[in-house]
């Protein structure tokens, strides 16, 4: 194994926005910035369709985000974390317009916002009509590739975290030429969510959970781990992982429909625009009483549909279908996860030397349910903070105190289990034989072992959690607790809660 000293730079793992912002923002101290595939290829960040949530309207102000953020997490967003990001995103949206994302404007030049469900006004700021996470990736790749100062290490998968008295002493890597240690005492951990370890998500297979599985075998405390957003209206049709048909086609006027023609939904307060969780679960019910579900933009945004959503049209005509004229056959997929790395305001985790930020971290501004466009929101408003605290902070690397361990994960034997299980609802007994099979995966100490692991803490945290709150339904406890109260699991206490 090589043994690479960084001369004091941190290191920050993952390409996708979260962790190109905080590099942009480390600037001018050099930087180390670690990418499993070549730059933005497996990034979710580029996947993202609808926007960038931000309270830039006239009739709008961060007062109102803030409540609708609040109101989708359903009593368990960490209300001042929320106020922080939601206040700061409109200034960081011109950021960006300054760096180069090409927004999509009025012919008069000012942005068109789009509306998103459970949003009380327009406030999605987009690029290429569904095409933002790609156009903001596209900018922040350029600004990052003509910055001396962050060397950018390509095609290289962070496998261990070294601890040392505490704290982070460096990260140990799988790269073309065998195991790497880097020494570094600052890392930032941007590595995304955790799709791949579902059958059906909207994710890039690749993200299963590697962050996570780093931060728990480095000792971290993980937050909200049973809060798994499913997206409602996944094309169904086109094999995995499944094009996501995005929320502001609904925002546009499409409805969903079952194969009668009949609108399911009157009966759903918000019907079409309803927070994510209560409409995922209204279509998964109605597909599980033997229904077809349908998304229909045939009358709205009818002709108009391929020019306003590209990258959809382009996936529903790989399936045949034409969204002006036929029905969108549609069901939930994983999209996102609310829970990660429980972070302070700074991007801190409990682990002195290592942060988080992005989908990896949680910082309390999703809660039980995450409003839609606030993910790509909080990735690039929080690398400020992180950066900052990272630029404060003691630099000293170590020597490698572990064993090289060289097995890529390997999500597909927890991919049933979690599928199974974890899914839009839940039980306990379901959550026991769960945590059990998956407990046993991890004692195998292969290729899954780390997948298992993410897998356990997700299982354990749901079965800890008796209620049924945004994204958490359980079956057996239908009803919300009186009182919303965060969790927090580890490795540790999940293995022994298994
Ligand atoms: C969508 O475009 O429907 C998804 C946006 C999000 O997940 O925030």
């Amino acid at each position: 194994m090589s043994v690479e000293d960084l001369d004091g730079r941190p290191v920050i793992i993952g390409g996708g926005i979260a962790g190109l912002m905080t590099a942009l923002h480390l600037t001018p101290e050099p930087v180390l910035l670690l990418s499993r595939t070549s730059l933005g290829a497996d990034a979710s960040s580029a996947w993202a369709q609808g926007g960038l949530a931000a309270s830039l309207g006239d009739d709008d102000e961060p007062a109102l985000h803030l409540s609708d953020t609040l109101a989708a997490g359903n009593g368990l967003c960490d209300a001042e974390a929320a106020r922080r990001i939601v206040y700061a995103a409109p200034a960081v949206i011109e950021d960006l317009a300054r760096l180069g994302v090409r927004f999509d404007c009025t012919p008069a030049g000012a942005l068109r916002l789009g509306l998103e469900a459970a949003h009380n006004r327009r406030r999605i700021v987009h690029a290429d009509g569904d095409g933002s996470g790609r156009e903001v990736m596209r900018a922040l790749i350029a600004a990052v590739r003509s910055t001396p100062t962050i060397e950018v290490v390509e095609s290289i998968e962070a496998r261990r975290l070294a601890v040392e008295d505490g704290r982070i002493t460096g990260v140990l890597a799988n790269c073309s030429t065998g195991p790497v240690f880097l020494a570094s005492g600052r890392i930032v951990l941007a590595t995304g969510g955790i799709g791949g370890l579902f059958h059906d998500t909207t994710n890039p297979l690749g993200s299963c959970g590697q962050g996570l599985a780093l931060a728990a075998h480095a000792g971290a405390v993980l937050a909200d781990m049973e809060f798994i957003q499913f997206h409602p209206t996944a094309l169904d049709g086109l094999g995995r992982p499944m094009p996501l048909i995005s929320e502001a086609v609904r925002g546009e006027g499409a409805t969903i429909v079952d194969e009668t023609g009949r609108r399911f939904l009157d009966g759903v307060r918000g019907a079409e625009l309803a927070p994510r969780d209560i409409l995922a679960r209204a279509v998964w019910r109605h597909l599980a009483d033997g229904h077809r579900v349908f998304l229909d933009a045939r009358q709205k945004p009818g002709a108009i549909f391929a020019q306003h959503f590209p990258t959809i049209a382009s996936a529903c005509g790989r399936a045949g279908i034409d969204p002006a004229h036929d029905l969108i056959p549609v069901r939930p997929a994983q999209h996102y996860h609310m829970g990660g790395v429980a972070v302070d305001g700074s991007g801190r985790t409990s682990v002195p030397g290592l942060w988080a930020c992005g989908e990896v971290a949680s910082t309390g501004l999703h809660g039980a349910n995450r409003l839609a466009s606030n993910s790509l929101t909080e990735a690039v408003v929080c690398p400020r903070w992180v950066a900052e605290s990272v630029a404060g902070s003691p630099d000293g690397g170590g020597k490698p105190a572990m064993a090289p361990d060289l097995l890529a994960p390997d999500p597909r034997p927890v991919r049933p289990i979690l599928s199974r299980v974890l899914g839009v609802t839940r039980d306990g007994e379901g959550l026991k034989e769960a945590a059990r099979a998956l407990l046993l995966l991890l004692q195998r100490h292969d290729a899954a072992s780390d997948p298992a692991a993410v897998g356990l803490m997700i299982a354990v945290a749901a079965l800890l959690r008796r209620e049924s709150r945004g994204a958490h339904f359980r079956t057996d406890f239908p009803h919300h607790a009186a009182v919303a109260r965060r969790s927090q699991i580890t490795l540790d206490a999940a293995i022994a809660a298994a």
